[in-house]
């Protein structure tokens, strides 16, 4: 299938460039020859349906898993190239929240951020709070540093996670699903916090999610992962790919499947007479 390429062409050096990138668990093949870049302040949108391996992708991004083969460059060093120290030091500058939560449950929130502070910086114990104290107050949890994740909501634990994320003030962030699960208007809150912390950190920012108002409102490039064909088949922006695209699996994604009729029996039933629910 030809690949539907919208990105606006940049003189500029990217952040983070993907080549030639296959993707495997054990032998069976997930993605092969995946090719975009990153480029500085950018929202870039992983998406595609359910299992076409976007987690997977992420891990190959943010250093945890090797693809079965080619490269991820951070502004020209390749995070897969270099040896243990070099990998780390990029590591340092990335901020991961994962789909599964991943806050530690035995740990309270000013601990459970105060672990890559630890583990990364020289600061003294009374530094490390008070500055995990600032991450969570950034996220809005300020008064809540000696809670648990378990007595927080879905949505405060996703902000706990992304105090997390941004501990050591990385310049580039990622979101594993940072909605989903999560009602309109808190999923609306949490894009201008992600919208926030680019601007306020100057970091670029890859989320992973297919949540279609998320993927709008804030994204200004993405890939789409196919799972038919195993790699990828549109590149740019999201609104653009909307009008542009030609492709059939990328039009129905973003349109939520509604040119196949998906939305009629709803405007069916918000279109017939209140008489029908015995409320005339
Ligand atoms: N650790 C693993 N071992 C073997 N197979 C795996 C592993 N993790 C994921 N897979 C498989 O790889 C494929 C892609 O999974 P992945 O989690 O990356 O998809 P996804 O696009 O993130 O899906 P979702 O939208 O549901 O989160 C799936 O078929 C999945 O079963
Ligand atoms: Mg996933």
């Amino acid at each position: 299938m030809a690949l539907c390429d919208v990105t606006e062409p940049s003189s500029l050096p990217p952040h983070l460039e993907v080549r030639n990138l296959t993707s495997m668990h054990g032998d069976v093949l997930i993605q092969h020859d995946l090719n975009f870049t990153v480029q500085h302040g950018d929202i870039f949108i992983v998406m595609g349906p359910s299992g076409s391996g976007k987690s997977t992708l992420l891990r190959h991004l943010v250093g945890l898993d090797r693809p079965a083969s080619g490269t991820v460059r951070y502004e020209g060093t390749c995070i897969w190239g270099c040896g243990e120290v070099e990998r780390e030091q990029i590591m340092r500058r990335i901020g991961v929240t994962y789909q599964s939560g991943g806050l530690w449950s035995s740990m309270t929130l000013v601990e459970n951020v105060s672990v890559p502070l630890q583990r990364y910086t020289r600061l003294n114990s009374h530094e490390v709070r008070e500055l995990a104290s600032l991450k969570l107050a950034m996220v809005g949890l300020a008064g809540f540093e000696d809670h648990y994740p378990s007595e927080l909501s879905g949505g405060m634990q996703k902000r706990a996670g992304l105090a997390r994320a941004i501990a050591l003030d990385p310049d580039l962030l990622f979101f594993d699903e940072p909605s989903a699960g999560l009602d309109p208007v808190t999923s609306r809150r949490l894009d201008d916090l992600i919208l926030a912390l680019r601007d306020n950190l100057g970091a670029t920012v890859v989320i992973v999610t297919h949540e279609l108002a998320s993927i709008f409102a804030i994204g200004n490039n993405s890939v789409f992962l196919d799972p038919e064909s195993r790699t990828q088949i549109a590149l740019g922006d999201p609104k653009i790919l909307l009008r542009e695209c030609p492709i059939p699996t990328v039009h129905a994604f973003l349109t939520r499947g509604s040119d196949s009729n998906l939305l009629a029996p709803t405007r069916a039933v918000a279109a017939a007479p209140r008489a029908a629910f015995g409320q005339a």
